[in-house]
């Protein structure tokens, strides 16, 4: 690592703490540490994720590290203070929770701050790419769920940082989270390293639901196996446990997460209306593509009796017709 980069390792860890305890034990943090109470988030987990509060001043951030010794032309590098054209500078995270975003050995190398005020936007900002952090390599808390991602053989995905955090609180460790981006190559190669099963549980919204089905595609393709769970349209995992709590949760969501192909199903039904005619048989057509992808028999006709039975249309027609997909496309 070079002399940069470790000053700036450095500058992340100083402000972590300093973050951490204005949360945790001053009157500065307390719009923080309300806002999190309200969410339901516990003081063990604002320890474990060593979750903090920058303050909502111009400078704080910069003073402080500034007095600590580093130059403020590392700061701005390191994407913790901005310089404006006119030479002024500002902190990047203020009046923000802040989430301290750890690389696999467990070194702070960016923050992800939310707004506490529910509709200010963007609602999280995130520090920029750099040298230590590049989003789509790096898995939000696979330095802790490593070793029981490799235990359960078996990792649950998430979009957010909430979400890890309610996961946690229920007692689910094997959790990680991309961050809101989409998975990448790198990241489902990672895994694939360490696991060979991963429930995708992005939220249930239509944005959750295009961001699982690109996943569920890269990490098949990576070698893993794949379960999505399904969670109705304005819930995610946060809510959901908030609400119904973590045993409903392993027991409704987690263990009833769908195989790839009726997740497939699911996923295809919203482009279609089924009442009509046209796209009811250009539904059926599109899953027996899918289908026909598909090398063991057994889950093949499972899939094709159940389609049987709901389009009315024979299991003789609906296998000649995935034959003749096997043989097009080998
Ligand atoms: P969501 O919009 O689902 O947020 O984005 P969330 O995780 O449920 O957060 P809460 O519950 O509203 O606090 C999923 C993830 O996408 C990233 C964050 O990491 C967030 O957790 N994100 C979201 C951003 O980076 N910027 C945004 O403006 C929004
Ligand atoms: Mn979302
Ligand atoms: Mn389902
Ligand atoms: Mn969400
Ligand atoms: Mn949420």
């Amino acid at each position: 690592l070079s002399q940069e980069n470790q000053d700036i390792l450095s500058a992340h860890e100083w402000l972590a703490k300093l973050y951490h305890h204005l949360l945790r034990y001053t009157k500065d943090g307390k719009e923080g540490y309300g806002y999190l109470q309200d969410r339901g988030v516990k003081d063990e987990s604002i320890d474990a994720f060593q979750l903090g509060f920058a303050p909502n001043v111009k400078d704080f951030t910069a003073e402080f590290l500034k007095k600590k010794g580093f130059h403020q032309q590392l700061l701005v590098k390191a994407g913790l203070i901005n310089l404006r054209e006119d030479g002024q500078i500002s902190d990047r995270f203020r009046g923000r929770i802040i989430f301290p975003i750890r690389n696999h050995l467990g070194k702070t190398v960016a923050f992800g701050g939310r707004a506490t005020i529910g509709d200010s936007k963007p609602k999280y900002i995130n520090s920029p790419e750099s040298e230590l952090f590049h989003k789509g390599k790096l898995l939000y808390n696979f330095d802790l769920a490593k070793k029981h991602i490799r235990k359960k053989n078996e990792a649950i995905l998430f979009e957010g940082q909430m979400d890890i955090i309610a996961a946690y609180q229920a007692g689910i460790r094997n959790v990680i989270a991309t961050l809101g981006t989409a998975l990448t190559e790198y990241q489902a190669k990672l895994l694939k390293r360490y696991v060979n099963t991963v429930i995708l549980c992005y939220d249930g919204d239509r944005a959750g639901l295009d961001a699982a089905y690109k996943a569920a595609v890269l990490l098949r393709q990576s070698g893993c196996e794949v379960k999505i769970a399904h969670l109705e349209n304005n819930i995610d995992p946060d809510s959901f446990i908030q609400t119904y709590g973590g045993d409903a949760f392993e027991k409704e969501v987690i263990k009833a997460s769908d195989t790839f192909m009726s997740f497939y199903m699911r996923f295809l039904k919203k482009d279609f209306n089924l009442n009509h005619e046209g796209d009811r048989i250009n539904y059926i057509e599109k899953v027996l593509k899918q289908l026909a992808m598909i090398d063991s028999p057994i889950e093949r006709e499972y899939y094709v009796k159940e389609l049987s039975k709901e389009y009315g249309i024979s299991i003789d027609t609906l296998t000649n017709e995935i034959s003749g997909y096997r043989e097009k496309f080998g």
